[in-house]
């Protein structure tokens, strides 16, 4: 399984502080953001990565990632977005580098306090299809949210809700996504959403119709980090402590997860 971590945009909700570098080369704490996924992906045991990036300040990455190999990565790629498509046209770059091979894809401005090998080591054992993970939060208008069908253990997600005015339930789908290689073909049959991007959203409820996607929840605190507010969150958290990603020598749960 390879990983996907897009981190494109314009970060426009950000300005001024994305006029000088990509949001996702803004600090959180004593890293720049870019850093959490990319850990995150290398924690799980997915060491070959590519980072999808666009607009002005994508030649910062460089700068700051190098080969990734101080950072565990064994394989580092770079592809540049053009234009502001969304998250399932940046996805579409991620074709040719996965190689008919499953992905894990991480939005580059989510942080989580635990880590995603579980999940990722129970997607490996998944036959097709894809896994999202989720988390309860108080603000579920700002992310795509999951309506349910059944109880306890039958639970099943019927539909994923971009942004709803009255969420179906406290429930984010988060940043970190499990994909078979169909994915692609289905972002190929997306079509703009009403904000004039290919939907994640619209990928997710592809596969819920199919009968042929799993969801975990997520343990431990998660945030995205695309706004102040979050950024100031997302930036507290990591400080107070909690964070694996705090201590780059600590031993780590891994999964052998980095075949097929
Ligand atoms: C995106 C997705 C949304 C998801 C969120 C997680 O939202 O569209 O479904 O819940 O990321 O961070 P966006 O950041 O594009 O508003």
């Amino acid at each position: 399984m390879k990983g996907v971590i897009l981190a494109g945009g314009l970060g426009s909700r950000l300005r001024p502080l994305t006029l000088v570098t990509n949001k996702h080369l803004l600090p959180i704490y004593d890293r720049p953001m870019v850093f959490y996924p990319i850990e995150c992906l290398v924690n799980a045991g997915i060491r070959e990565i590519l980072l999808v990036t666009g607009g002005d300040h994508a030649g910062d990455f460089l700068k700051v990632l190098r080969n990734g190999k101080h950072l565990g990565v064994q394989h580092l790629e770079y592809a540049y977005q053009e234009g502001e498509g969304g998250i399932a046209d940046a996805l579409k770059l991620a074709e040719d580098f996965a190689e008919n091979q499953k992905v894990c894809v991480v939005l580059g401005d989510n942080i989580i306090e635990g880590n995603i090998a579980r999940a990722a080591g129970e997607f490996f054992a998944q036959r097709s299809g894809a896994k999202v993970l989720l988390k309860e939060v108080h603000d579920p208008q700002r992310f795509g949210v999951a309506r349910f069908d059944g109880q306890g253990e039958d639970q099943r997600i019927a539909e994923i809700i971009e942004k709803p005015e009255n969420p179906p339930s406290g429930y984010a789908v988060t940043g970190f996504y499990f994909y078979d290689h169909d994915v692609f073909d289905v972002c190929r049959t997306l079509k703009p959403s009403k904000r004039g991007e290919l939907e994640i959203t619209d990928v997710n409820n592809y596969y819920l119709k199919r009968g042929d996607m799993t969801h975990n929840t997520l343990d431990g605190w998660w945030t995205d980090a695309g706004t102040f507010e979050s950024l100031y969150r997302a930036n507290r958290l990591v400080a107070e402590g909690g964070a694996n990603h705090l201590d780059l020598k600590a031993p780590r749960e891994r999964v052998a997860v980095a075949g097929r």
